[in-house]
């Protein structure tokens, strides 16, 4: 059932040389049950992986890494104009994007083209274009590593926040996500187009009422535009979070720099560009090594072919300490880093 000194390569975007001790992959939760049960499973250090999309392996993994591999999607439910889709943790995201879009679900349009799976997208919640996974979350299932019990996760239960959730803090380490039930629209959809670059995107096309379908190749041409396709230029989307400053500190950086973006998530609070700090300190297009960050998206760090984990490390340290200096702020991973 197990494989040893698996490379971990071709299972993380960033495509780093990594391995793993031993490695397991699973399609069922039957097959997962086995797993956590057996002798390889209770007595080596656990890593869950999905698309690995916001995985980076700076080294090997002296443990067991289990890739999780179910797939499926169907409808659950309907109320009103509410339409509920379960989907398997292993089902690729954009894949399950585009399913809801052919069947005419509206929810997911602004979240097209988002590398990565199902099981991994709340963990994270997930988010581009003013659109976050929280918005269209119904509940989630996971298994409880400890006791192999499922528990079903509402909404409420699942602590969202930017970027954030209860399984990135209290539970980390504890679940892992089987499914996610997503309730999306049947008809009069809530169509989200303030987002600065899909508003200009749709001026240029000269589309002034946009179908969900329409939305969706938008924020696909942005996406392919901006940001580096995985299979080309190893990567792993934004490589830090966009910090969130309180109104003081962000009213003392507007009087230095009047022109730094920022958008304001309650009165106490502004969330910065992370991208723009990064590229007006210089480090935009940079490459040490074979690590660099990204000429069109100063947030991306990409892998220009052989980088190697240490290389990693040390040119994200080397620009959080050059932000802190320059702007007093702390820019925290946004990338999972092993
Ligand atoms: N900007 C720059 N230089 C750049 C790029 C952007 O100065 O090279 C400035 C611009 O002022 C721009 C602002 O930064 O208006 C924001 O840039 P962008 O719209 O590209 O978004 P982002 O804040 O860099 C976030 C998410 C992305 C998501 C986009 C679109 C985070 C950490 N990242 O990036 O998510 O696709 O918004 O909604 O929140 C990911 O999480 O991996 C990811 C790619």
């Amino acid at each position: 059932m197990f494989t040893r000194s698996q490379s971990l390569r071709d299972y993380h975007t960033f495509g780093l040389a990594a391995e793993a001790r031993y490695f397991v992959s699973v399609r069922s939760t039957a097959g997962l049950k086995a797993v956590l049960t057996s002798a390889v499973g209770r007595e080596n250090p656990l890593l869950f992986l999905g698309g690995g999309s916001n995985t980076v392996f700076t080294r090997d993994f002296d443990g067991l890494v289990v890739h999780l591999n179910a797939k499926g999607k169907r409808v659950v439910g309907a109320r009103g104009n509410s339409v509920f889709v379960r989907a398997q943790a292993g089902e690729d995201w954009h894949e399950l994007v585009c399913w809801t879009l052919q069947q005419g679900f509206g929810g997911l349009e602004n979240l097209s083209l988002i590398p990565g799976r199902v099981g991994a997208a709340p963990i994270q919640n997930i988010g581009a274009y003013g659109v976050a996974l929280e918005d269209v979350f119904h509940e989630l299932s996971a298994l409880e590593i400890a006791t192999n019990e499922i528990k079903t996760f509402a909404r409420s239960d699942c602590c969202f926040g930017y970027r954030d959730s209860v399984f990135k803090g209290e539970l980390k380490g504890r679940y892992v996500i089987l499914s996610v039930v997503f309730r999306l629209t049947r008809a009069d959809h809530r169509i989200r187009t303030s987002y600065g670059a899909i508003s200009d995107e749709l001026q240029r096309r000269g589309i002034t009422d946009p179908s969900i379908q329409a939305l969706s190749r938008v924020v696909v041409a942005i996406r392919q535009r901006q940001l580096p396709n995985p299979k080309v230029l190893g990567n792993s989307g934004s490589f830090f979070k966009n910090p969130v400053v309180s109104a003081q500190r962000f009213e003392a950086l507007k009087a230095r720099y009047p022109d730094i973006p920022s958008y304001p998530i309650s009165p106490q609070k502004h969330k910065l560009a992370a991208a723009w700090l990064i590229e007006r300190a210089g480090w935009k297009g940079c490459r040490k090594g074979d690590v660099g960050m990204y000429a069109k998206q100063a947030l991306v760090m990409v892998n220009h072919g052989g980088a190697i984990g240490t290389e990693v490390l040390e040119l994200a340290r080397a620009m959080q300490a050059d932000i802190h200096e320059k702007y007093g702020i702390e820019l925290d991973a946004e990338v999972e880093l092993h």
